[in-house]
């Protein structure tokens, strides 16, 4: 018998063009249903038996909180490995850290700094890697938003959303899902805070059509979505005061809201308020965003399950 060397790789999932469209929406679809045994109160431990390791190189909420009580839902278990916790700390290489860390558990979720450390855990690791935020990406974030529109606005098709801010690891991910579901993609940056080409390149390869702008008022006009992240990203405190300057006139406000009357407004949180939004619209009635930090637990469990089956 041959066997096909390539089955006996893991999936990972680095960014959200690891799947295609229609592995995606078998994702999105799963959550839904797993949304709606933990509304039912269905036991779903399909993971039972099965263990996450969970390793951080940078702070997280609910990242850290959706996966372990995912975990757990699904009848399995997760570990929490802060990078000072373990050797990895200490300086034991990426590495041997993969390859030890896939000898015990059966996934892999990691938050870390530059995107190559992800790609060194995937390289060494015979279990699926899962990327929980780069400096580059945060596709777990993606799977939730995409959730998220389809909720509030009955479907993908005919969505146009509307990026403000900062072209950081949320927009990028947020550009590859959009292209890979058909949702129209406005992004507005400051000069100098663009989305990557490359990612651009991929979204079009993708099908995808993203507009780039600097003006966040052409970008929201009749936008179903406005998406906002932070102007300083984990690591770039540095930068606060250039950052502070650069992105004046970025901050999704009433005012912004009232060139898009029928907008929901997004936000992967942490929120800054007063710098990228204010206090009365991520507090308003058009805010969206702990359904967006809700349905990160659906997606996540939806992922798992889909990649350790
Ligand atoms: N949105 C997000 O990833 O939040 P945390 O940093 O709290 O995990
Ligand atoms: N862009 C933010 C997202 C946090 C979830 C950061 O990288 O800090």
């Amino acid at each position: 018998m041959t066997i096909d060397t390539d089955d006996t790789q893991p999936r990972h999932f680095l960014d959200v063009d690891d799947l295609s469209e229609e592995e995606l929406f078998a994702v999105l679809d799963r959550a839904d249903e797993y949304k709606r045994a933990v509304e039912a109160g269905e036991d779903h431990a399909d993971l039972s038996g099965q263990t996450l390791g969970m390793l951080f190189q940078k702070a997280s909420t609910r990242t850290r909180v959706s996966f372990e009580t995912g975990m757990t839902q699904l009848g399995g278990h997760a570990i929490f490995l802060g990078e000072d916790d373990i050797q990895l700390g200490r300086g034991e290489p990426l590495k041997d850290t993969s390859r030890a860390l896939s000898r015990y558990v059966d996934a892999v979720m990691a938050r870390v700094f530059k995107h190559e450390n992800i790609e060194v855990l995937a390289e060494y690791s015979s279990v699926p890697i899962v990327n929980g935020l780069t400096d580059d990406a945060h596709p777990c974030q993606t799977l939730a938003d995409l959730l998220t529109i389809r909720e509030h606005e009955d479907g993908l098709e005919d969505v146009s959303a509307a990026w403000i801010g900062d072209g950081n690891n949320v927009a990028q991910s947020f550009a590859l899902g959009c292209a890979l579901t058909g949702v129209d993609l406005t992004i507005a940056t400051p000069e100098g805070y663009e989305v990557d080409d490359a990612v651009l390149e991929r979204a079009r390869e993708l099908g995808g059509d993203p507009t780039a702008t600097t003006d966040p008022v052409d970008a929201v006009t009749d936008a179903d979505i406005i998406y906002t992240d932070v102007w300083i990203s984990m690591g770039q405190e540095d930068e606060r005061d250039v950052r502070m300057d650069d992105f004046a006139g970025f901050q999704v406000s009433s005012d912004l809201l009232e060139h898009a009357p029928e907008a929901s407004v997004m936000h992967c949180l942490p929120a800054h308020r007063g710098e990228e939004i204010t206090d009365d619209v991520i507090e308003g009635e058009r805010s969206v965003v702990f359904d967006q930090a809700e349905n990160r637990l659906h997606a996540q469990k939806a992922l798992l399950s889909w990649l350790l089956e």
